[in-house]
């Protein structure tokens, strides 16, 4: 391994790392140099209009971001506060007894939320958590070496196992054609980005990565921030004191725990990064979670503050990929822990019965949260 303390290279995977948080920004900035379409590596490229926006780089990425962006507004957003509240609410009358959180709260709040948002019946949400479930199994470490071919067979195979995803989204995409409705997959089949239509190609990957990206994170941040509050019981009694602190904490919960711990860019030409020269076509691995722990931006980086401010984390991202769904993301967390907060006077884990970690190298969450 060669590199100074922020940019790593590892020979053993072929990879470079990055983690630091000046060094990450930098990268984050420059998508000409850092490209998104990570695929391109190991031979799963699906060209640069697959409507996989996280994986675009520009002019389709922009094209398509504006598009998505008309139908995702903070307006949008902001009305589905009562919806969120009323089904949270729903949610809690159902637990009785032993609390799961994960199975109870965390994973049906936002499935419902981004299944209404869509436009496809909530009822189905025990395919969602299936689907969810085969995409976090895919998941498997960024590498860029990929000597046997082992990488392209997992993509295949995943490709294989979200087929029966893929034909139910067409299949709602091309009713919403026929008859439109007021939901975010009929202003995907009607949005036109310089006179074009999405493809059912685009509209299936994008729907895709909003079901993915827009529950399993929220998924996540509910449950880590129930767990940072476990961890720090002062902390705890305050915010509930101060409900005004609840949104400081759920900043320092993505901080300290990003639900994405890793982001990765492939290098389209050479570059220098933290005084590391990265030649070009290098799969370049930025360490987010431990960006969020520089010293050199946050003082005190192991605490946890509700207080802190500014907390310029990298949980969400940054630049042209920022995420789309943030303002929801803090929404929805929002009023969950806040409700939940309400309901139960304490809410401890029990050392007999541990919080399951997530099985994914690439994220940090809990599968289950017995409390
Ligand atoms: C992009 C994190 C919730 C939709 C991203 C990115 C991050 C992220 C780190 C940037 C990826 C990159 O630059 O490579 C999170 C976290 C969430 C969350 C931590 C919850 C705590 C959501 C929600 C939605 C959503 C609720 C939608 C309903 C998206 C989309 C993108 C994105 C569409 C792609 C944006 C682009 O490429 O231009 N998210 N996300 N996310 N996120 Fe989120």
């Amino acid at each position: 391994t060669t590199g100074n303390a922020f940019v790593h290279h590892d020979e053993r995977s072929g990879t470079w790392t990055v983690s630091g948080h000046p060094e990450i920004l930098a990268a984050l900035s420059d998508p000409a140099t850092f490209s998104s379409n990570v695929p391109r590596l190991v031979g799963g490229d699906a060209g640069d209009d697959d409507g996989n926006l996280v994986q675009m780089d520009p002019p389709g990425h922009r094209k398509l971001r504006t598009l998505v962006s008309h139908a995702f507004t903070p307006k949008v957003v902001a009305g589905l506060e009562p919806r969120i509240a009323a089904l949270t609410t729903e949610l809690l009358d159902d637990m009785d007894g032993d609390v799961e959180l994960v199975s109870q709260l965390a994973h049906p709040l936002p499935v419902i939320v981004i299944a209404e948002l869509l436009g496809v019946p909530a009822s189905d949400r025990a395919l969602f958590r299936k689907w969810a479930d085969v995409l976090i199994a895919g998941d498997a470490e960024f590498t860029a070496k990929d000597e046997d071919g082992a990488q392209k067979q997992r993509f295949e195979k995943l490709a294989r196992d979200v087929q029966p995803m893929v034909e139910y989204l067409i299949r709602h995409a091309h009713e919403r054609r026929a008859e439109p409705r007021h939901d975010l997959l009929t202003a995907l089949v009607q949005a036109e980005v310089d006179g074009e239509r999405l493809t059912d190609g685009q509209l299936v990957n994008f729907a895709t990565l909003l079901l993915f990206a827009g529950h399993i994170t929220t998924t996540l941040l509910l449950g880590n921030t129930v767990l940072c509050l476990d961890e720090h019981p002062e902390q705890a009694a305050r915010i509930r004191a101060d409900r005004s602190l609840l949104p400081g904490a759920i900043e320092e919960s993505l901080r300290l725990r990003s639900p994405f711990t890793v982001l990765a860019r492939v290098t389209n030409t050479e570059v220098e990064l933290g005084g590391q020269v990265i030649p070009a076509d290098q799969m370049v691995l930025l360490r987010v979670r431990t960006a969020n722990l520089d010293p050199r931006v946050f003082a005190r980086p192991d605490e946890f503050d509700p207080a802190r401010d500014p907390n310029p984390h990298l949980s969400f991202g940054r630049g042209i990929h920022f995420c789309l769904g943030a303002p929801l993301a803090r929404l929805e967390g929002r009023i969950a822990l806040n409700l939940l907060l309400d309901r139960f006077p304490v809410l401890r884990t029990d050392p007999a019965d541990p919080p399951v970690p997530l099985p994914s190298p690439n994220m940090t969450g809990v599968a289950s949260l017995p409390l």
